[in-house]
């Protein structure tokens, strides 16, 4: 494994090995990698020649007051992790190398970013999309691979790349989950165990709507209120939203079809986690 901190070498890097005609996938991580980030590299590797890890704690996409500080950055373990899961270029640029000085340009998403988490954390996908299109425009991969977990960053990526014109496939992955459900996140490691047991009650709500819709309920209101229901059982954890959307604009809908979204973002004591499941896919 290759690793580079300035944009200049990896460029030069990748244009050589493209005019070998070989192909690139990019995996754009914040680091602390975990078994679902591999599975994106593990999509990337079916996917493309050569696998790119980025790992670049974007300080764009939080907020003041979020965990941008105490955002683990584990770089030795991660660096062993790719390394032995076949990343080919690990790409690790320092804030001052993507952010030259102060930049005045962002990429503005359109409204679909002020729903959900947009409107829980405003700017935030315009620092993910500041920071996407930037690594696609570094990087030049022909395939890039996200995960499900945060589909609002997926369904924004699809419509920057879509909007822009930038040549890149998307792949998106599956969430991977522990043994008992909780969706695997870099944040995991902020919980407390009494808090990850408690956390558990997201996997249960987003698996009893799951069973509601399979036992013929269509109705977007009626399947959030059987989320509602099992977070009133856990008060140690505080939904932010339960949303029964399209998987394109992020609307709610009336009549919850096959491919339909269930999102929900719950904060377990000071940890604010993500989850969604689409209705009539295999969770992950
Ligand atoms: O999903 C993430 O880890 C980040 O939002 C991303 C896509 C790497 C951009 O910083």
């Amino acid at each position: 494994m290759q690793e580079f901190e300035a944009i200049e070498s990896i460029r030069q890097h990748l244009g050589a090995l493209r005019s070998t005609k070989r192909t690139i996938a990019l995996v754009p991580t914040m680091g602390a990698l975990h078994q679902g980030h591999l599975a994106l590299v593990a999509a990337a590797r079916e996917s493309a020649d050569i696998v790119v890890l980025s790992i670049f704690v974007n300080p764009l996409q939080f907020l003041p007051g979020e965990d941008l500080a105490r955002y683990p950055r584990p770089l030795e373990h991660d660096r062993a992790l790719a390394d032995a899961h076949g990343v080919d270029i690990l790409f690790v640029p320092r804030a001052e190398e993507m952010y030259h000085g102060t930049p005045e340009t962002r990429v503005v998403p359109g409204a679909t970013a002020d729903r959900w988490e947009g409107a829980h954390r405003p700017g935030h996908f315009a620092g993910v999309l500041t920071v996407v299109a930037k690594l696609l425009n570094i990087v030049q991969p022909h395939v890039a691979v996200f995960g499900q977990k945060d589909i609002q960053q997926v369904t924004l990526v699809r419509r920057m790349v879509a909007d822009l014109d930038i040549p890149v496939a998307l792949v998106s992955v599956v969430t991977v989950r522990e043994a008992d459900g909780l969706a695997l996140s870099s944040r995991n490691v902020f919980l407390s165990e009494t808090d990850r047991s408690a956390a558990l009650a997201i996997p249960r709500a987003l698996a009893a709507m799951r069973g509601r819709w399979a036992d013929g309920e269509r109705d977007g209101r009626a399947l959030e209120r059987v989320a509602a229901t099992v977070f009133a059982g856990t008060p140690r954890v505080k939904p932010d939203y339960i949303a029964v959307v399209d998987p394109d604009q992020l609307a709610p809908v009336e009549h919850a079809a096959q491919g339909t979204v269930a999102a929900v973002a719950a904060r377990v004591g000071s940890t604010r986690l993500i989850d969604n499941i689409i209705f009539g896919e295999e969770p992950g």
